[in-house]
């Protein structure tokens, strides 16, 4: 029965502004994995937690946002890097809290070590919880923490 409901599950994945270019994008920050390979993670994790996984990645605020409203009735859960927007979008937020979905907020570097505009997180007051800092591992930590939280409530 556990096993159904699990099956069930669909999770998207919204990866947000530059994080095409991961890889050849400061690697010394954001390591050498290209969003492909984040992405084949998170199928082989998806398919160990017997979930299944749909990911896009988005350059625009609003194609985000649009994501977002389409997971109604489409999705239970949202694994989301919003990147540089995570610090500048209000809509992003807002969208999350119109579609009360929960939400588990991904960064590959730790954000507060960093340059301080980018301690402040306008998802972390809608998200269940923040990993951060765990390069492409933070994606698998947090999609792992969903289909937990999702399975308890
Ligand atoms: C990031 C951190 C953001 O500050 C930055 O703008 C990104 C990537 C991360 O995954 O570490 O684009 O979200």
């Amino acid at each position: 029965m556990a096993l159904e409901i699990l099956k069930l599950l669909n999770i998207l994945v919204l990866h947000g502004p530059n994080l095409n270019l991961l890889g050849q994008r400061e690697p010394g920050v954001y390591g050498s994995a290209t969003l492909n390979d984040i992405n084949k993670l998170l199928e082989r994790e998806a398919q160990a937690l017997q979930v299944q996984v749909s990911i896009q990645q988005s350059n625009h605020e609003g194609v985000l946002v649009d994501a977002i409203h389409s997971m109604l009735g489409q999705h239970q859960g949202l694994l989301i890097n919003a990147g540089a927007y995570t610090h500048t979008s209000v809509a992003i937020r807002d969208a999350i809290a119109a579609v009360n979905i929960p939400a588990v907020e991904v960064h590959l570097s730790n954000i507060y070590r960093r340059e301080a505009f980018r301690h402040h997180s306008f998802i972390a007051a809608v998200a269940i919880g923040q990993i951060s800092g765990f390069g492409s591992e933070s994606y698998r930590l947090g999609l792992q923490a969903l289909v937990s939280y999702l399975i308890k409530n």
